[in-house]
């Protein structure tokens, strides 16, 4: 797949999420075969102000390539000096958040509020087109709510203004996650664009990204929620397209992604940080493993690389192989659920 000059390896990309598609996650994700990733997204005028913590957002590495910088305000000339900065720091991709629904960031006139201002998201991506080269993707919902779903104009004005993808995750932004994605709008979108059209919602499971496919015509899947504690899910993903079947991986295998995830977490974060914001992936890493919740609870204690690995060590040496009967992340049927929209906020 092509995204404007842009080749792609595969066409199933790790989605951006907020506090958790940073680098380390990235890299473990990268290791399954993921063809495009995304930084959470990124404040432009904190870009323009030169605030150091949002510049740590853009921090990546030779394997976290090709890299979509998602950029997310409201001002056209700041986010175009926002782009050129991004492409300086390396970005292979550059991308346009109109679809955050969270409040503090949506009333400020950015995000998902942009899919009710069409002439003002039109100035974003005429600005950013004119400023860089790279190419340009912009990620939508399907409209601000039921009354107002205007994915297919804002798609249009996209492609008007030069955008060489539309990625769309097809609930209105007063649904947050609630519900369930209308894959029938990435559908209609798809017959009306000569652009690619990115699916985004509800991808849990292999099959349900072939459906997607099937269903929908569009011309990659974007993975979110389901890679949580599962970043296999893309590697299983990207062989039950090309038919050779899928895999869950076995303890030893787990422990030793989680480990890896963790130590990147640490080399990025430090070790007080990253050790503190792993609790998190350990969380959903055990969800459906037997003795989760004993293990959730010491994980919830865990503040150093010492104690996170002794108690890796002593979870996995007492818990069984799951039997083939399991249905844990990566297979049909189980899934993590992030609700509310506050669970992503700005960085
Ligand atoms: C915790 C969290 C954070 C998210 N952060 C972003 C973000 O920064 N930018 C964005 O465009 N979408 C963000 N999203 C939306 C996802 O990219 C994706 O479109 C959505 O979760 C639907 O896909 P899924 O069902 O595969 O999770 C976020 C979603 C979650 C759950």
């Amino acid at each position: 797949m092509n995204i404007g000059c842009l080749h792609l390896k595969n066409n199933v990309f790790l989605a951006p999420m907020a506090g958790i598609t940073d680098l380390p996650f990235r890299t473990v994700a990268r290791s399954f075969g993921c063809g495009l990733a995304f930084t959470e997204m990124v404040s432009g005028s904190g870009l323009v102000r030169g605030m150091e913590k949002t510049f740590r957002y853009l921090a990546a590495s030779p394997e976290d390539r090709p890299l979509g910088v998602q950029l997310f305000g409201c001002d056209p000339e700041t986010l175009a000096v926002a782009a050129r900065i991004a492409a300086e720091r390396g970005a292979d991709l550059l991308d346009v958040n109109m679809g955050c629904p969270v409040k503090k960031v949506a009333k400020t006139g950015s995000g998902a509020s942009l899919m009710r201002d069409p002439e003002r998201a039109a100035a974003i991506l005429w600005a950013i087109r004119k400023a860089s080269t790279l190419p340009l993707t912009v990620k939508i919902r399907a409209g601000w709510n039921a009354r107002q779903v205007n994915a297919i104009e804002i798609g249009q004005i996209a492609q008007e203004c030069g955008v060489d993808a539309v990625i769309i995750h097809p609930r209105t932004a007063d649904q947050g996650f609630g519900g369930r994605s209308d894959w029938g709008l990435i559908a209609t979108l798809k017959g009306r664009l000569r652009i690619p059209v990115v699916g985004s919602g509800d991808v849990r499971c292999p099959e349900d990204a072939a459906r997607m496919f099937r269903e929908t015509g569009c011309d990659g899947v974007m993975v979110g929620r389901g890679t949580l504690g599962n970043p296999w899910l893309i590697g299983n993903i990207l062989s039950h397209l090309s038919g050779t079947g899928i895999s869950v991986p076995s303890l030893a295998e787990r422990e030793e992604i989680i480990r890896r995830h963790l130590m990147l977490a640490i080399d990025f974060y430090g070790e007080k940080v990253g050790t503190r914001d792993f609790r998190k992936h350990l969380l959903w890493y055990t969800k459906d493993l037997k003795g989760g919740a004993q293990f959730r609870q010491a994980a919830g204690c865990i503040s150093d690389r010492d104690s996170a690995w002794k108690a890796l060590q002593d979870y996995f040496r007492h818990i069984e192989e799951p039997s083939t009967a399991f249905s844990g992340p990566g297979v049909c049927g189980s899934s993590v659920e992030i609700e509310g929209d506050d669970s992503w906020g700005p960085t």
